[in-house]
């Protein structure tokens, strides 16, 4: 983007909002990169199962962010930071999802409360304080063109996926440098006109950000965590009807005992498909 050129000159100094923000959140940004979930993407340990509830969560979340960051593109707390034909990261989800889980994806979308919660404050912010969006677009667009870069390639290779099919959340083909837009977002970013209590306001807002992002990475961990022991639960009375099918052809069990253990393994198999994702 041309844009990008102009500001490479451009010095930052301690004052600015976009070093602030960087100072105030980096013990968070350190607490969200050593979530479970995140840890997972880092050692490429990332699993199917988890992969697609972040997209799920992350496609609520995307969706409040930009009906609102739309909504208020006027408002002068968020006109200079308004990038969609850049950053727009909903329609690229909706790809990844439909790619996943298939035509009805928007049916069998799942998220935990923290992702509600993280949803519902980017909308309040939206019809209240539109200046204080800045802090989540922040917190989001960025830290997907800084270490989001890395973690497409991670994920790339755990899901052993072929193309770049299921990744076009990762991709932003309207932006040609990530660090020089970077740069370029950080000088819109200082442009906005704050008062001391607003800026005081944003600086918070973007902790609480990154907070909500923690709690949804957790919510989702412990949501793929039931569902592995379901399917551990699953699996070990699995075994223990298979010992007891080779104890069946062994003794020569009766007929009434084999279809009684028939109904029981096809029971265990509905069930096991609905925790199935
Ligand atoms: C595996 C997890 C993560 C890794 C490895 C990672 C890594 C990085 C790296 C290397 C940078 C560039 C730092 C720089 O240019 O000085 C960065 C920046 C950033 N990350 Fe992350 N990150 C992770 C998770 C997150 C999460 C979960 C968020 C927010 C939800 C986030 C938000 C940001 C932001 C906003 C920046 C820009 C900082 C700035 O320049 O002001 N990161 N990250």
């Amino acid at each position: 983007m041309e844009s990008e050129k102009k500001i490479s000159a451009v010095q930052m100094t301690d004052r600015d909002l976009s070093e602030q923000i960087k100072q105030v959140t980096k013990d968070c940004h350190e607490r969200a990169e050593n979530t479970e979930l995140m840890l997972s993407f880092q050692r490429g340990k990332v699993t199917l199962p988890q992969f697609k509830v972040l997209l799920c969560s992350l496609y609520e979340v995307y969706q409040a962010l930009e009906e609102e960051m739309d909504r208020n593109s006027n408002h002068p707390g968020v006109a200079p930071i308004y990038f969609p034909a850049e950053l727009a990261r909903l329609k690229t989800l909706a790809k990844d999802l439909e790619f996943f889980y298939g035509q009805n994806w928007r049916e069998k979308i799942v998220v935990p409360a923290a992702t509600k919660r993280y949803c519902h404050r980017i909308r309040q912010l939206g019809r209240e304080n539109p200046e204080f969006l800045i802090a989540h677009a922040y917190t989001r667009y960025l830290g997907d063109l800084s270490g989001g870069q890395v973690l497409g390639r991670i994920a790339q290779k755990s899901l052993g996926l072929k193309s770049s099919d299921g990744l076009s959340f990762f991709a932003f083909p309207g932006v040609s440098s990530p660090n020089l837009f970077k740069q370029l977002y950080r000088s819109r970013m200082n442009s906005v006109a704050l008062t001391e209590e607003e800026r005081n306001g944003v600086l918070e807002e973007a902790v609480r950000a990154f907070e909500l992002n923690i709690q949804v990475f957790d919510d989702l961990q412990k949501m793929v965590n039931i569902s592995e022991n379901a399917q551990q639960n699953y699996s070990t009375k699995s075994t223990a009807v298979n010992t007891l099918q080779i104890s069946n052809t062994l003794i020569k069990a009766s007929p009434l005992f084999t279809m009684v253990l028939g109904l029981f393994v096809a029971l265990a198999t509905v069930s096991m498909g609905i925790y199935a994702f």
